[in-house]
């Protein structure tokens, strides 16, 4: 039996400690999607230095919001759904602690080395061999962690939350290895074992289920233990909830070659991606319903309580971005949108109203748990918060959508003796009240994001540490 005093039943220490990095990443990454979404509007701002300049910083960006923010977030509630699911403490506290000094070392990692610029060049996957090492080892602590939790586990189900975190932890593992392989010449360089279309091909599969299982699967599973738990009522449907989970992790890993529409890859594998992208948007829509109806007799709460909002506009949202991307995996489609700001509206639908919004819904009632408190600091900045974060998406999406239809028109604008109708130079200034519209969205989500980091640091300050260092009784 464990003590209550010298071994809590849950190791929620580090649950406190990624949900926090959460908000500090969160932080960081939106502000530096703010800055250079005014290098856009300002390119002065680049500042003349090759460390400030465009190209360094937006893959800074990503590697903050994706691996640093919603990194984090996912190992913050798959380590805590899974011991409360699993009824069982967190296997190894030792390598846990690991995972998370880990993790942070190497996101500071990529906050050094982007900027200075040493990169792969790969999207997503831009961390140089070493650190991509150091990141793989991390992962594979994570991966014995979670999976040595379930085995523990006292309940006879696995959740099905847990099934979503359990295949977002496998398939990751898989993607970063076979897209990092590569032949080292220095310390901080390194080249693809792949070349050509094949490389193309490796980094696309990789590049697409990075938001298949980075973006989408763990969230997935965060979706599945939070919102029955903020609704208080069981999820609607298991059984669709099975389904889900198998059509979902079965044919996302097809889809790749959609973002290599018209490119060298042959066709056969083109109109495979777009076929499969179309059929993705029958499981994607499953999730979403199993997660919406679990407020079936419930949706009055929804006038209350702010965190359950967030919970059901993300949802809302992931089922706007699951129908925007078959679409645009439409070959047609894709000639019109590809390379225009269609496909950045399309991305931040996802990872402002989906992936970021059900963070904040999620981390909003996980917070004052492992603090031991009632609930967050103030209800009312949640409010703020909330709507923040949809007018700022809104106004994200909209302008990218005007601006990308725009640009994909004029770049296809041809006279009748077969010359460009537009330079490029004149669709980037039909595009500048666009970008301005964008920079203003982001703003307001970024400042959403300043009040969430203020209400957790007043939750924490109120907090006792003496007790809630021993939370997590089991019961
Ligand atoms: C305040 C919030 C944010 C702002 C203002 C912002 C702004 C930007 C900007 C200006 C770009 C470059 C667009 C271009 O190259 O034309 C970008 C790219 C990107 N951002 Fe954000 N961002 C924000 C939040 C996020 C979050 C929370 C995520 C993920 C969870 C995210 C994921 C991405 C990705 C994946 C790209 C690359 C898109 C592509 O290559 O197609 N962003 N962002
Ligand atoms: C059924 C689901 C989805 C499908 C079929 C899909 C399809 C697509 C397509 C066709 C593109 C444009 C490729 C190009 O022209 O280069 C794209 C880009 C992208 N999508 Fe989706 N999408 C889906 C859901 C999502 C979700 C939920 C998110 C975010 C959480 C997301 C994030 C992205 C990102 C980051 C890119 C930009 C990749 C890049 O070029 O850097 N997608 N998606």
């Amino acid at each position: 039996m464990h003590s209550a005093v010298s071994a809590p039943a849950y190791n929620y220490k580090v649950v406190r400690q990624f949900a926090i990095m959460t908000v500090v990443w969160g932080v960081v990454g939106m502000a530096m999607g703010v800055f250079i979404a005014s290098q856009l509007v300002w390119p002065a701002l680049n500042l003349n230095l090759p460390w400030t300049s465009f190209g360094r910083l937006r893959p800074l960006h990503t590697g903050l919001v994706i691996f640093g923010f919603a990194g984090s977030a996912q190992f913050a509630a798959s380590y805590y759904a899974v011991q409360r699911t699993c009824q069982t403490r967190l296997a190894y506290d030792n390598l846990a602690a690991f995972t998370f000094w880990g993790w942070q070392a190497v996101i500071v990692t990529l906050l050094i080395t982007l900027p200075l610029g040493y990169t792969t060049t790969k999207e997503y996957a831009e961390i140089e061999f070493t650190g991509a090492i150091g990141m793989a080892i991390v992962w594979v602590a994570y991966a014995i962690v979670f999976f040595a939790t379930l085995t523990r586990r006292k309940t006879r189900h696995i959740y099905v939350g847990n099934w979503f975190f359990g295949a977002f932890i496998l398939v990751i593992a898989m993607l970063h290895v076979v897209n990092h392989l590569a032949i080292p010449v220095s310390w901080f360089k390194s080249y693809p074992i792949y070349s050509g279309a094949t490389d193309a091909m490796v980094q696309w599969w990789y590049g697409h289920n990075a938001v298949g299982f980075f973006l989408t699967t763990g969230f997935l599973g965060m979706m599945y233990y939070f919102v029955p738990k903020q609704v208080d009522r069981p999820v609607y449907s298991y059984r669709l909830s099975i389904v889900h989970f198998w059509a979902l992790i079965t044919l996302y890993i097809w889809a790749g070659p959609h973002h290599l529409h018209y490119t060298a890859l042959p066709d056969w594998a083109q109109s495979l991606g777009m076929a499969m992208s179309i059929i993705l948007l029958a499981p994607s829509w499953g999730g979403m319903v199993n997660g919406m109806m679990t407020l079936s007799g419930a949706w009055h709460k929804l006038r209350s309580d702010p965190i359950l909002r967030f919970l059901v506009v993300s949802l809302a949202f992931y089922g706007m971005s699951t129908f925007e991307g078959p679409m645009m995996a439409i070959k047609t489609v894709n000639a019109l949108s590809h390379y225009t700001d269609w496909t950045i509206g399309h991305v931040h639908a996802g990872a402002l109203g989906w992936v970021a919004m059900i963070t904040f819904g999620s981390l909003y009632h996980m917070i004052p748990k492992v603090y031991g408190r009632e609930q967050m600091h103030s209800i009312a900045l949640i409010n703020a918060h909330f709507w923040l974060a949809t007018i700022g998406t809104v106004l994200y999406i909209a302008s990218m959508w005007v601006n990308g239809i725009t640009q994909g028109l004029m770049w296809r604008a041809v006279n009748e003796d077969g010359t460009l109708t537009y330079s490029f130079v004149e669709s980037l200034q039909a595009s500048h009240i666009g970008y301005v519209v964008r920079l203003a969205g982001g703003l307001f989500f970024l400042v959403g994001m300043l009040l969430m980091a203020w209400n957790t640091w007043r939750t924490v300050r109120a907090a006792r540490p003496a007790e809630y260092r021993l939370l997590g009784q089991i019961g």
